[in-house]
């Protein structure tokens, strides 16, 4: 039984055909944004499932979990982590190539941010092909930290990317194609 609010929040996001090149259709969550009550209810459905599970790190992914990540982490008394994309953090980092469609891209994280003990959930606004989640996994992990989900607003399934996780468990409000 699917929650009554992920409809609406379904409702809330543009799809973009052909953005930013042909045969995408890309999943714009800016139009979620400005709506208060799907954005809200997004939050909420996130806060619902995590709180009191001991999660004491929020990571969120360059650029769209900057978005959802830091209220979640509020509500659930978590840190909140920004992994980010290259030559963006001043301290000392760690890094994560992940293979693209075409080239690499990686993500970084700062060390210290991270203590052994921690216990994080990964965050962004869609999954596909799971490189990027992979990545982000990885600097949690290599600093010691216990990944404990991921979740994202949207998956494309047709791209398998919850198979790249390692078995990790992902956790997504709605499926897309
Ligand atoms: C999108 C999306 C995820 C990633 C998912 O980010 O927000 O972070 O792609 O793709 P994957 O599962 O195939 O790795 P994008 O590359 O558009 O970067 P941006 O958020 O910085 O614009």
């Amino acid at each position: 039984e699917q929650d009554p609010r992920i409809q609406g929040i379904a409702a809330s996001i543009r799809v973009v055909p052909d953005f930013p090149k042909k045969g995408i259709m890309f999943q714009d969550i800016t139009t979620l944004l400005l709506d208060p009550k799907a954005f809200k209810n997004t939050v909420d459905l996130f806060v619902e499932r995590y709180s009191g599970k001991n999660i004491s790190v929020v990571a969120g992914i360059e650029a769209r979990g900057f978005i959802f990540g830091p209220p979640i982490a509020l509500a659930i008394g978590a840190k909140f982590v920004p992994l980010r994309k290259p030559r963006k953090l001043p301290g000392e980092v760690i890094s994560e190539k992940y293979v693209l469609e075409y080239g690499t891209d990686c993500l970084e994280m700062h060390v210290g941010a991270i203590q052994p003990c921690d216990r994080a959930l990964v965050v962004d606004d869609l999954v596909a092909t799971g490189g990027t989640l992979r990545a982000a996994m990885n600097l949690l992990e290599r600093a010691g930290a216990e990944v404990v989900e991921c979740a994202c607003v949207i998956e494309l399934p047709e791209l398998k990317g919850r198979e790249r996780l390692n078995g990790k468990p992902l956790y997504v409000l709605m499926e897309s194609r």
